[in-house]
């Protein structure tokens, strides 16, 4: 078992229900012991909320995007992620880079270069390594069917009120961002039943260590 740091991060368009399923994973953690900390991007930070608020609601180009989500990233690995993680905790991140990838990259069309140019930036540690997520949930979904769930749910943001193209773009930009680094990423069918995408959550992270196996 993993008693160092370990940080996760959960992935997927919106409607893709990836939210359910982290409370599900505190727990476990929880159960087997750890102490999680839950936090989520844009955000996590009183300040990284503060530019959530204006990345979701205030009108503005896809450069000023980007650099807002990256500034609010630094702040929320220097106040949060980084500090959790030397203490060994279990960060559980809702969201991190990869959405930048797949919505401000592929959804909205901006350069890759220069967003990973950024991630190099504002992710780079004190060791010269590039601060990324242990593993990352990848919760897939036909954009049509995440459409469909998001429709009756609530007053869309930004992001929400894209059309279906976007959400199609966006999807693309995981599947990218995962075959990139396949070895982070696990990809969880976000289309079955409830349970049977929480136990195939459960399963990813035991067959990778991070969780005891008998909490199937
Ligand atoms: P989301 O995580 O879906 O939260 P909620 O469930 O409260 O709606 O909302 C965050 C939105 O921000 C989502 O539509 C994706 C977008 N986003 C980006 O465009 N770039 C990013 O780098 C991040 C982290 C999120």
């Amino acid at each position: 078992m993993h008693s160092t740091g370990v940080f996760i991060s959960f992935e997927g368009i919106d409607g893709a229900g990836k939210s359910s399923h982290i409370q599900a994973v505190a727990d476990a953690f929880r159960a087997a012991g750890r102490t999680v900390v839950q936090t989520r991007e844009p955000g996590g930070t009183p300040l990284a909320e503060k530019i959530r608020d204006m990345v979701l609601h205030d009108t503005m180009d896809t450069l000023s995007e980007a650099l807002l989500v990256f500034a609010a990233r630094r702040d929320h690995l220097n106040q949060v992620i980084e500090p959790a993680l030397a203490r060994g905790d279990v960060v559980l991140c809702d969201r991190f880079t990869d959405a930048t990838f797949a919505y401000q990259g592929r959804g909205r069309g901006f350069d890759w270069q220069v967003l990973s140019q950024l991630e190099l930036w504002v992710q780079s540690m004190p060791n010269g390594q590039l601060r990324q997520p242990h593993m990352t949930l990848w919760f897939a979904l036909d954009p049509q069917i995440a459409a469909q769930r998001l429709a009756s749910a609530r007053v869309p943001d930004r992001f929400e009120s894209q059309p279906l193209t976007f959400f199609q773009q966006v999807h693309q930009g995981y599947a990218d961002r995962a075959s990139a680094d396949p070895k982070r990423f696990a990809h969880i069918q976000a289309a079955d039943e409830l349970e049977v995408v929480r136990a195939s959550v459960l399963h990813q992270l035991q067959s990778r260590g991070y969780l005891p196996a008998h909490r199937a």
